[in-house]
């Protein structure tokens, strides 16, 4: 890193805006009185790179760098690295508990934003310039007060800044990677191993029996395809024997079963029986109907008996109305004479009447004049004659007109009754003359019937009577006669239905005989005609048949047993064959037709896909094994460069080597400065710097037996040498240490030792390094081409670029 411009504000002692420009710089000087903030301007670079101040020994504290009164502090640091400008800026401001870093960038010279924030800021700026902050600190910025710490450094921390220095981290890296790839290698050879032994059914042993399994199972195929056909052969001809034996003795079952039906042979004499039978009942039935039809002549050549009896019913009705007509006759004459006595009490009822008439009508008279009399008076005109009276007559009382009214009425009521009773009678007197009249008419009809005897009528009644009789006993006789024919026809149809079905029978069971008669030795017997007859031949004959059936079935049957014992035979010589093939076969199923080639074809796809696998395992095993192996190799390979690697080999005698480097170069430089008297050697025991002194015969002793100007020196001269050697020893470059600054110490110095120093100072500024002295000694800073004057201003700092 080598500075360009530093602006800073706000930041310690420097309150105010302040720039520096170390353009044309190469070895300058910040230089002033105690106190005057010289060392705040090496502060303010750090702190523009790392965002800390070396000597507040806390990394994180930023708050004491605000200068006191100010609300934020701010550095801005343009440097180059391998002559390419960057710009580092911070702003820190002071918030209530301590300050936060409100700003943190990194920018290129073009402005490009390298880093936004104060971890990216941070993070770059260690890769810019390959050092961490500690490590920055001992090497490129020796602060005030702290300029020893490598020459006093533990050995290990020493060796962590020269790994870092000389980017021996590389080899670690190395290792580290070399130890991963080993643990890989080492990782693979296990799974190729593992993968391997997966693998180890696959031999050349098991491929072998795979081959001759697959010979052996291609010759059962085709023997099974030869041998099958004929299993199934025999198996067609035991099964048609079967059948035969089955037929032939189902036949002789039938055969056997053949019998003549029971009643057969009593059936034709029945039938002879009933047939006279019936002509007798027929004659009978004939003859009943003969003596019927002479009842019949018999009772025609009667006369009718309807005449007859209408004969006898009008003599009877003849006596009835003789009788009645005498019986009127007398009651004619009585009423003739009731009406001549009823005429008579008429007579005297109306005579009877006139009277009362006649005395009613004479009291009236007798009233009417008495009437008139009580009008009379002497000396008035008498209402009849219209004459005075002169005298008025005396009369008598007249009779009693009440009584006289009603013996008329009396009268006139009994004239009444006697006419009723008169004209009654005479009433029936005409109804019995009407009546008379009538029977006579009756009578007259029947006059016919004079001269006919009623007893002869009477016998000939009788005579049509028996003759009736003798005629329903003829038509009873003939109904039963028919009803004992009919009965024995019926009987007789009966036993020819009998005799049909015995027929239809015998036809039906030879029918089916003669259905199988090809399978038999004869036909059977033809049909007379005579059903029993016909029936007994049938049946021997069928005897005979079922015999001779039940023979040819026993002779089947053995064939049956013999076509079965060489399919069997068979059968089980194939299941041996498979068996050696390691097959089992199910033997009803081959019995049955069911071929076991299938699953020889089967079990020998299956050998030959394994016979694949087992020869693509064994390829890839001869493939892992040479994979395994170079696993192992490129393992042991890594395994040992690791080792070698580690921190305590290659690096460890690398870093020996550069110290040793280091230590010749600064002992070089301190010869010189020491005018002589010192070397500087590292003690092989404790690791620790150790100095020669070649003043007191050349004794080593620990380094920090030096005086403090010694320190200095030795500091200074191992720096100059880090600086000098970096390039040569770096792996990779290693860190740019293009500049370094030196805060104090020079005090420490006498003149001469001083004036040794800057003259060795001088020729630094002349190998192309920049360097910065930090010192208030003004004889150093004298002999410096280009001064920075720091010097106090109030209550904060100014400086002042002052170029000789
Ligand atoms: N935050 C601050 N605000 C104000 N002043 C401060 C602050 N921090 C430190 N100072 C003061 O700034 C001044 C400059 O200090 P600095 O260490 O830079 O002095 P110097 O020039 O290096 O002195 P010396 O020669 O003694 O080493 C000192 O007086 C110090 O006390
Ligand atoms: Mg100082």
């Amino acid at each position: 890193v080598r500075p360009v411009r530093l602006e800073l504000e706000g930041f310690g002692a420097f309150n105010a805006r302040t720039v520096l420009d170390f353009d044309g710089a190469d070895l300058f000087a910040f230089t002033g009185p105690t106190g005057a903030g010289k060392s705040t301007l090496v502060d303010a670079m750090v702190f523009a790179l790392y965002g800390s101040v070396p000597r507040y020994g806390d990394r994180r504290l930023v708050a004491p760098a605000i200068s006191q009164g100010a609300a934020e502090a701010r550095v801005r640091f343009d440097f180059t690295v391998d002559d390419v400008t960057y710009i580092a800026v911070r702003v820190v401001r002071r918030t209530k508990t301590g300050a936060t870093t409100k700003e943190a960038r990194l920018e290129s010279a073009a402005g490009e934003l390298l880093a936004g924030n104060e971890k990216e800021l941070g993070q770059a700026v260690e890769r810019l310039l390959g050092l961490e902050y500690d490590h920055f600190c001992k090497c490129v910025v020796l602060p005030q007060g702290r300029f020893a710490e490598f020459l006093h450094d533990r050995p290990e921390a020493r060796q962590e800044l020269l790994v870092e220095l000389l980017d021996l981290g590389v080899y670690r890296e190395m290792g580290r990677a070399a130890r991963l790839r080993a643990a890989e290698s080492a990782a693979r050879a296990t799974a190729l191993a593992g993968r391997l032994d997966s693998l180890a059914w696959a031999t050349p042993d098991r491929r072998a029996e795979l081959a001759a399994a697959i010979d052996r199972l291609t010759a059962l195929a085709a023997e099974i395809e030869a041998e099958q056909p004929v299993i199934d052969e025999l198996g067609r001809r035991r099964a048609a024997a079967e059948a035969d034996a089955a037929a032939a003795g189902q036949r002789s079952s039938v055969l056997a079963r053949v019998r003549t039906p029971d009643g057969v042979a009593a059936l034709a004499s029945a039938l002879d029986e009933a047939a006279s039978t019936v002509d007798a009942a027929k004659a009978d039935e004939e003859q009943a109907e003969r003596a019927t039809a002479e009842a019949e002549r018999a009772l025609t050549a009667r006369p009718r008996r309807g005449a007859l009896e209408e004969t006898l019913r009008r003599l009877e009705l003849r006596d009835g109305h003789l009788g009645q007509q005498e019986k009127g006759r007398r009651v004619r004459a009585d009423l003739e004479d009731r009406v001549g006595h009823e005429a008579e009490g008429l007579a005297r009822a109306e005579r009877a009447a006139a009277e009362a008439e006649e005395r009613l009508a004479s009291v009236q008279r007798s009233h009417l004049a008495h009437a008139v009399a009580d009008q009379l008076a002497v000396g008035r005109p008498c209402p009849v004659c219209l004459q005075t009276v002169t005298v008025v007559p005396v009369r008598t009382v007249p009779g009693d007109l009440d009584a006289g009214r009603r013996g008329q009425r009396e009268a006139r009521r009994g004239v009444d009754r006697a006419r009723a009773e008169h004209q009654a009678a005479e009433r029936e007197l005409h109804t019995v003359e009407v009546t008379l009249a009538s029977i006579e008419r009756h009578l007259a009809d029947l006059d016919d019937l004079a001269g006919v005897d009623p007893p002869a009528v009477r016998r000939q009644l009788a005579a049509v009577d028996e003759a009736e009789r003798a005629l329903d006993a003829a038509r009873r006789a003939e109904q039963g006669a028919r009803r004992i024919w009919r009965d024995a026809d019926r009987r007789a149809q009966e036993l020819r239905g009998r005799e049909a079905a015995a027929r239809t029978e015998f036809d039906r069971v030879r029918d089916r005989l003669t259905g199988m008669a090809s399978a038999l030795a004869t036909a059977p017997p033809e049909r007379t005609g005579a059903l029993a007859a016909d029936w007994d031949t049938l049946t021997g004959w069928a005897e005979a048949e079922a015999v001779d059936q039940e023979r040819r079935a026993g002779d089947l049957a053995c064939q049956v047993d013999e076509l079965a014992e060489e399919q069997r035979r068979r059968v089980r010589d194939l299941a041996a064959r498979c068996a050696g093939c390691d097959i089992e076969i199910d033997l009803d199923a081959v019995t049955a037709g069911r071929s076991p080639r299938d699953l020889v074809v089967d079990r020998l796809a299956r050998s030959e896909a394994e016979l694949d696998q087992v020869d693509e395992a064994i390829d890839e095993a001869r493939t892992l094994t040479g994979g395994v192996e170079r696993a192992r190799e490129q393992g042991d390979v890594a395994v040992e460069l690791g080792r070698h690697l580690a921190a305590s080999g290659f690096e460890r005698w690398l870093l020996d080597e550069a110290l040793a480097v280091l230590v010749d170069g600064a002992t070089d430089v301190l010869f010189g400065l020491s005018g002589g008297q010192y070397s500087l050697a590292v003690d092989p025991r404790s690791r620790n710097f150790a100095v020669i002194d070649h003043r007191n015969a050349d004794q080593p002793r620990p380094a920090r037996t030096l005086s403090g100007g010694e320190t200095f020196l030795a500091s200074l001269a191992l720096a100059l040498a880090l600086a000098d050697q970096l390039t040569l020893l770096a792996a990779r470059g290693g860190a740019r240490l293009e500049s370094i600054f030196l805060d104090e110490g020079f005090g420490s110095l006498d003149p001469a030792t001083l004036d040794v120093v800057a003259s060795a100072i001088e020729e630094l500024g002349a190998q192309g390094r920049m360097v910065g002295l930090i010192s208030h000694v003004a004889e150093l800073a004298e002999r410096v081409p280009v001064r920075f004057v720091v010097d106090k201003v109030g209550t904060g700092a100014s400086v002042e670029r002052v170029d000789r």
